[in-house]
């Protein structure tokens, strides 16, 4: 296994360009089972998950090819409904293909994905929202299976918490139903306008996407379109929050500043100078980082995938930070290994952290235990004295391009070891 190896306490200075987003690429894929036909997708970043989705849709039948950054998928020949568990295991995300599945083809078998490490992540309204537009539900074996014989019916989706992944589900279930669907309570996250706007190039009638509801129109069929990710707003804020960490000068390409309001804002409150152009943001770090306060909540709140890069910034932040993680039960995991670095962190209650910050952090062996995590780990690495070695990285590969490449082009003394 792979293990990335940081000499820390060099300031980051310069230029990263940003890729598309893992987070809404996955969905567009999913997407594509929906099409009898060629769906294209630009801006796609080279990632393990990926890889795990292209899998997946080959599995059923489709054809795929992925080209630089351009990963093109033909569901004409899709003809298979069962998302094995071997496929499913990898990805969490592959429960996307539940709702074009039984959307497409009136019936999908999707083995249910379990827990992971930041929580039970539950999909009761993934399942509930199916159920309300007709489909049966039943678990057996390990697997869900969802049949809607006549076809999905536009209904009433009530949400009791906004989720992103159910959203997306629901709304590609209910693009091919017959009638208006309404989803309440939605999430509003920038991956769903991708989403939404996709499937719209592709012959889908949606409105409302990025508001708490968003209504459906049902139509006969989708065909084919050219989609474009959106810029990744999380790997935009690790670099934000590393640049601000190393109190380093950084300019970063090919986002989108106004995914990232409450990022920006926290940032600001640490005493970074940070200006916001169309596509990049200039941020300047402070000599003195202020502590701030922060409660993880759904878009356009704090984001819960950003939670773990600003606690590696808080260690050494002047005075006591509060964290509190309101979306995942068990997201804290990387405080443990920022302990082992030299900072001082307590947890009460399971989702407070309390950061009191310290003048410095001391490199060391430290271990990742997700995606998010291991960019904590990696932005800890950076200002920590010394070395650090960070084990299961291949966490990281599944949502960050070529990142260890990134933070070496500003300036970082970072580097892969393969195994
Ligand atoms: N929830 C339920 N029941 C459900 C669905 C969700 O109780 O049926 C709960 C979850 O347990 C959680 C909350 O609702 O407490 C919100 O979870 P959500 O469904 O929004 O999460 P998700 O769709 O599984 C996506 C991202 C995550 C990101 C979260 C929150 C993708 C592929 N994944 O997950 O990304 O943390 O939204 O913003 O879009 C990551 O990229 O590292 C990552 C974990």
């Amino acid at each position: 296994m792979d293990k990335i190896q940081i000499n820390g306490g060099r300031q980051l200075k310069g230029e990263v360009f940003i890729s598309g987003a893992k987070n809404a690429a996955l969905p567009l894929i999913a997407s594509s089972i929906l099409v009898d036909g060629v769906s294209t997708f630009e801006n796609v970043p080279r990632l393990m998950d990926i890889s795990s989705i292209f899998m997946l849709l080959e599995d059923l039948g489709a054809s795929c090819e992925f080209e630089g950054h351009t990963f093109t998928v033909d569901g004409a020949g899709i003809n298979k409904i069962e998302a094995e568990y071997e496929l499913v295991r990898k990805m969490r995300a592959s429960i996307l293909v539940l709702g074009p599945l039984v959307a497409r083809f009136g019936r999908a078998k999707v083995s249910m994905p379990g827990g992971c490490a930041i929580g039970a992540r539950p999909v009761n309204m993934h399942l509930s929202g199916l159920e309300a537009l007709g489909a049966t539900i039943s678990i057996a074996g390990g697997y869900i299976e969802a049949t809607a014989e006549g076809g999905l019916t536009g209904n009433e989706v009530y949400f009791d918490i906004p989720t992103v992944t159910g959203t997306e589900n629901l709304m590609m279930a209910a693009v091919l139903a017959q009638g208006q669907t309404k989803l309440r309570n939605a999430a509003r996250e920038p991956e769903i306008i991708c989403l939404a706007d996709a499937l719209n190039k592709m012959g889908a009638n949606i409105r409302g996407a990025g508001t708490t509801i968003i209504t459906i129109d049902g139509v006969s069929r989708l065909h084919g379109a050219t989609c474009r990710v959106i810029p990744d707003r999380i790997e935009t804020g690790t670099f934000l929050a590393a640049a601000a960490a190393t109190k380093g000068d950084v300019v970063v390409r090919d986002c989108v500043p106004d995914h990232l309001g409450g990022v920006i804002s926290k940032l600001k409150a640490t005493g970074a100078v940070v200006d916001t152009f169309e596509d990049r943001i200039h941020i300047k770090g402070s000599e003195i980082i202020k502590h701030i306060d922060i409660k993880t909540l759904p878009y356009p709140g704090f984001p819960t995938d950003m939670q773990a890069q600003f606690m590696a910034l808080m260690t050494i932040a002047q005075g006591n930070s509060m964290i509190h993680e309101s979306i995942f039960e068990n997201r804290f995991i990387h405080a443990n290994e920022l302990l082992r670095m030299g900072a001082d962190i307590k947890i009460s209650g399971g989702n407070i952290a309390n950061v009191r910050g310290v003048s410095h952090l001391q490199g060391a062996p430290v271990m990742a235990s997700d995606l998010r995590a291991s960019a904590s780990l990696v932005i800890a690495g950076l200002i920590a004295q010394g070395t650090t070695v960070i084990s299961r990285v291949y966490h990281m590969d599944r949502g960050y391009e070529t990142i260890e490449k990134k933070f070496e082009g500003l300036g970082a003394d970072i580097k892969r070891l393969s195994s």
